[in-house]
């Protein structure tokens, strides 16, 4: 049923200023809220009545122009600020979004569908990010490397190399649907830690959570031209923004685009993760209780839409039926809803990846996998499924739902459910279960994602821990050390003496 767009800032409020007259909302260039000269605006679509939740304007190249422009021209300044000044900044605009979170998590719920609590806790915890942004940055980055020449041979103490980090100049962000908040700040404090000027290209279904964010960082002060957002569909702005000759990085979360964008990206560094088929290896020695907790949470979580959702679960045989069963059990607890109404399986993003998924789904019943439960469907709410004794020949063996469908997939042994990991062209994460510690070291060695977590679904979380894919799953690694490392070049400064250093004394 269509609805109408509403915007959700109230007047007087906070977000007063970011919807236009028109109900559409603004975008941010050169520290104030703008209006697209196209005249035209993107509707966005609720995921669970497939009306329209919002408009937004649709920025035009001129416009990214403009961005870029305005984020070159502050960043110089921004590079001088203090480091303690900048991590002000961050702090400040962190306590205004846990000051303000409302209209973010709300957002949230009317965009991309995610359930009200995880909502807010997408926000909470993207204020805790930027926070300890703010403080690993004045460390990390207040440090530096000094290096005397005599430790290479040959060489006299005359020469001290000063090895500092500089920023890269501006960093273009561009976060998932999926976390449009978190995986926006994960890029945005690290690069504005570093020096660095900020355009952000969120994604359409979470253009409004992200722009009510990024009113946080207005408000906290932030010179004007240090943030830049563009709003837009992709197809219109998204080669312009990410051929820009001024993107000096791209910091991207997604899919198979992030591989478009490698190809046509210039020469600067790219930090991609473009999703994963993360295995869950459970051998015959695991707690099958914890393990099949785990899973139901790991798969199941924002209805399967996680890059770090248990995407295939790999059990040996002696224990495939007594997990299943458990799984099962815990899977059928699951409700199933609106995230208004705080359901654990809420609709998917759009139709397309609600027609993905049933399409993985009949392609696996077609060729022989038992469905654990009836498959139903309204509209893009997709009912928890669990489809086992999938095959190697199933794309569902290899493919990432991105929804509530849960593939088992029965090996005779570890080596075979290894064999599988590694074959795989996603390699983000992977998780095994095993009571033998040993044994959960040799299987971790022996995988090549990523991640490995041990007795535990896989998680991106802590954000501070190093987070990366390898093969088709990602370049680079995330984490807020990481960022703040790859958001940042390494700068020498020789200092040559005319004597050696060591002569006096
Ligand atoms: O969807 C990709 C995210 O990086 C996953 O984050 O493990 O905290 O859900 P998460």
């Amino acid at each position: 049923m269509a609805t109408d767009a509403q915007p959700i800032a109230r007047a007087g409020g906070f977000y007063e200023e970011l919807p236009a007259g028109c109900g559409a909302y603004k975008f941010y260039l050169d520290g104030a809220w703008r209006e697209s000269s196209s005249g035209k605006q993107v509707s966005i679509s609720n995921p669970t009545t497939q009306g329209v939740a919002f408009r937004v304007q649709a920025c035009t190249p001129a416009e990214v122009d403009l961005m870029f422009e305005a984020a070159k021209a502050a960043q110089k300044p921004w590079a001088r600020t203090p480091l303690w000044k900048r991590a002000q900044a961050l702090h400040a605009a962190a306590r205004l979004m846990r000051e303000h979170p409302q209209p973010i998590a709300d957002a949230l719920v009317a965009e991309v569908a995610k359930p009200r609590k995880d909502s807010m806790a997408e926000v909470i915890r993207s204020a805790d990010l930027i926070d300890y942004t703010a403080e690993e940055g004045v460390r990390y980055l207040g440090e530096g490397k000094l290096l005397t020449s005599d430790s290479f041979p040959g060489n006299e103490r005359n020469k001290l190399c000063l090895e500092s980090r500089v920023p890269l100049g501006v960093v273009l962000c561009i976060p998932p649907f999926n976390y449009p908040v978190n995986l926006a700040v994960s890029k945005i404090a690290p690069a504005l830690m570093a020096g660095n000027a900020v355009v952000i290209k969120p994604p359409t279904q979470g253009s409004v959570a992200a722009i009510h964010m990024i009113q946080c960082f207005h408000r906290a002060g932030l010179p004007p031209g240090v943030i830049n957002l563009a709003t837009g569909r992709g197809s219109e702005i998204g080669d312009y923004l990410t051929t820009h000759s001024s993107a000096g990085c791209i910091s991207f979360t997604g899919g198979d685009t992030g591989i478009a964008i490698c190809k046509k990206a210039s020469m600067v560094p790219l930090q991609m993760e473009l999703g994963g088929k993360d295995v869950c290896i459970v051998c015959a020695d695991a707690d099958i209780a914890l393990a099949a907790r785990s899973i139901v949470k790991g798969a199941f979580s924002y209805s399967g839409q996680r890059c770090t959702a248990v995407k295939i679960v790999l059990v040996e045989n002696a224990v495939a039926e007594e997990l299943v069963d458990q799984v099962l059990e815990g899977v059928r607890q699951l409700t199933v809803g609106s995230p208004e109404d705080d359901a654990s399986i809420t609709p998917v993003i759009s139709k397309s990846s609600a027609d993905f998924i049933e399409s993985l789904v009949h392609d696996a019943r077609a060729k022989g996998a038992r469905l654990r439960m009836d498959y139903r469907r309204e509209g893009n709410l997709i009912w928890p499924l669990v489809v086992d004794d999938v095959t190697e020949g199933m794309r569902l063996a290899w493919e990432e739902p991105f929804g509530p469908v849960l593939p088992v997939m029965r090996v005779e042994g570890v080596e075979q459910a290894v064999a599988h990991c590694n074959a795989s062209e996603l390699a983000l994460q992977g998780c095994v279960f095993t009571r033998d510690v040993e044994r959960a070291v040799r299987i971790s060695d022996a995988m090549e994602t990523g991640s490995v977590q041990i007795n535990a679904a896989p998680a991106r979380g802590p954000d501070h821990f190093p987070f990366q894919g390898f093969r088709a799953s990602g370049i680079g690694s995330q984490g807020i050390r990481n960022s703040l490392q790859m958001m940042t070049k390494v700068k020498s400064t020789v200092i040559n003496l005319a004597t050696p250093s060591y002569t006096m004394g």
